[in-house]
């Protein structure tokens, strides 16, 4: 099989390299030239584990080619995946010119039959005018060529895509004809050898299966933030409350950790997506309302905590921050909560020292020269009055807190996801606040803005 890829951001690269894998002839295709070379030459624009060695050795074995040229590189091609940015709009609804741009050079251009497939997540209709677009090229040219349209969205995780990719839970594809769902079956016959399902749906089905999920998700992390919350005013342990209902199958241990809000490049989009994708059609997504605006207020927590804390009184102090990407393993930077804390810590006067294992260049795009950024975990503890854990690294995990304590200059620690234990940080003389624990008797509880 030969297929095409266009789009050589996150979705896009995982894509097209996790076929080339499984020995498929792939072409990444990118209108961003200095984009493409830097692929051809090993250099990759995100950080994902593993996907370095993958693409070089599949660029090697002649698998995988990269080209700016859409026109040469759909010629032949089996199936044409879409796989370019749809930024939210200033309505939050998700701008689609990339795609259907894409859908219309791939129309100017195809030769043969091919199914033409949304990666990108994209609002329930959008195939539909994909097709459209398609056939109007088409018709410019005079031509009779037929096409398929399929939605077949992606549920990677960053910093997991690979093994996401190649071991996938389940394989949701939206089809609607049947020679789309062979040409889908063989292609991804590969990935089912454990045994998960493709499962086959009509297409605005599958379109709105992505929102659906990232919705449910959002919703589960919000709830549990909304209670983590609560339990700090009455007393009670989040930790124990969540091992407690996550025993429960029908809830499970799984997304009920609580935080310091969700980020990244799809729960904040999609959620936001949904609810105008709704109220433009005249229903209000409720629920989602509220899990937006606890995720908002969420981000705030642990700069509440530092300022109550001083009492109000945060210029001059020097905080520590361990970790800015939006979760470990990635150095996606989008919709960071440590960029909201950092802002209100620099507002009040603060400075701030940060170390991030791998997100620091990113990290300079949106935080500039405002903090410093630390050589490594402990230097960026030097003379700091509280270190904030923002992300969860795992070699933020258990440090030596006896050089923690020695290089600090006042022993507090903020830990936006309950890293740490308690106990075993107030027995080393720290004073230790995490989320929806209410670890001090002389705490002042979370309040509610
Ligand atoms: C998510 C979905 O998991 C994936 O299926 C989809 O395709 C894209 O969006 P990703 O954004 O990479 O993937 O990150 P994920 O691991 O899902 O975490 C999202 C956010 O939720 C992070 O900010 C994380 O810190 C937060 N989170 C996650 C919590 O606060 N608590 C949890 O229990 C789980």
């Amino acid at each position: 099989m030969k297929i095409a890829v266009v789009g050589t951001g996150y979705v896009g690269l995982v894509t097209g390299t996790c076929f080339a894998e499984v020995g498929i002839d792939v072409t990444c295709i990118d209108i961003d030239q200095k984009k493409i070379e830097n692929l051809k030459n090993g250099i990759l624009p995100i950080y994902e584990p593993g996907l370095e060695e993958m693409v070089s050795r599949n660029v090697e074995k002649d698998r995988l080619h990269f080209s700016t040229n859409l026109a040469e590189s759909i010629q032949d091609c089996d199936v044409a995946f879409i796989a370019v940015g749809t930024p939210p709009g200033e309505d939050g609804s998700a701008d689609l010119k990339y795609v259907l741009a894409v859908a219309r050079g791939i129309g100017e251009h195809m030769s043969n039959y091919g199914v033409i497939v949304t990666k990108s997540t994209v609002p329930v209709g959008t195939a539909a005018k994909v097709r459209k677009e398609i056939e109007q090229a088409l018709e410019k040219r005079g031509v009779n060529i037929d096409f398929d349209v399929a939605s077949n969205p992606e549920f990677l995780k960053e910093g997991a895509a690979i093994d996401d990719f190649l071991k996938p839970d389940r394989i949701v594809v939206g089809v609607a004809s049947e020679r789309a769902e062979e040409v889908m079956t063989k292609l991804y016959k590969p990935f089912l050898l454990n045994g998960h399902p493709i499962i086959f749906m009509d297409i605005p089905s599958a379109e709105m299966t992505k929102y659906a999920a990232n919705a449910m998700l959002a919703t589960k992390i919000s709830f549990m933030n909304d209670v983590a919350n609560l339990c700090e005013i009455m007393g009670a342990d989040v930790n124990k409350v969540r091992q407690g209902i996550g025993s429960d199958a029908r809830i499970g241990t799984k997304f009920i950790y609580p935080g310091i809000g969700y980020g990244g490049s799809c729960f904040p989009k999609d959620v936001k997506a949904l609810i105008k994708t709704a109220s433009e059609n005249g229903y209000q997504m409720q629920v989602l309302q509220a899990v937006e605006s606890v995720n908002e207020a969420q981000k705030s927590v642990l700069f509440d905590k530092v300022s109550r804390h001083f009492g109000g009184e945060l210029r001059g102090k020097k905080i520590a921050v361990w970790g800015l990407s939006f979760k470990p393993k990635t150095d996606d930077m989008r919709e960071a909560p440590s960029i909201v804390i950092i802002d209100k810590l620099l507002e009040e006067g603060c400075t701030v020292s940060a170390y991030d294992p791998v997100a620091m260049p990113e990290a300079k795009h949106s935080l500039g020269d405002r903090i410093t950024y630390a050589k490594d975990q402990f230097e960026a503890l030097i003379d700091a009055d509280a270190l904030l854990v923002v992300t969860e690294w795992p070699e933020f995990r258990a440090p030596n807190f006896e050089v923690v304590a020695r290089l600090m200059k006042q022993k507090a620690i903020f830990d936006g996801r309950n890293i740490y234990e308690a106990k075993e940080l107030q027995e080393a003389g720290f004073t230790y606040h995490c989320i929806g624990v209410r670890t001090s008797h002389k705490e002042p509880v979370a309040q509610q803005a």
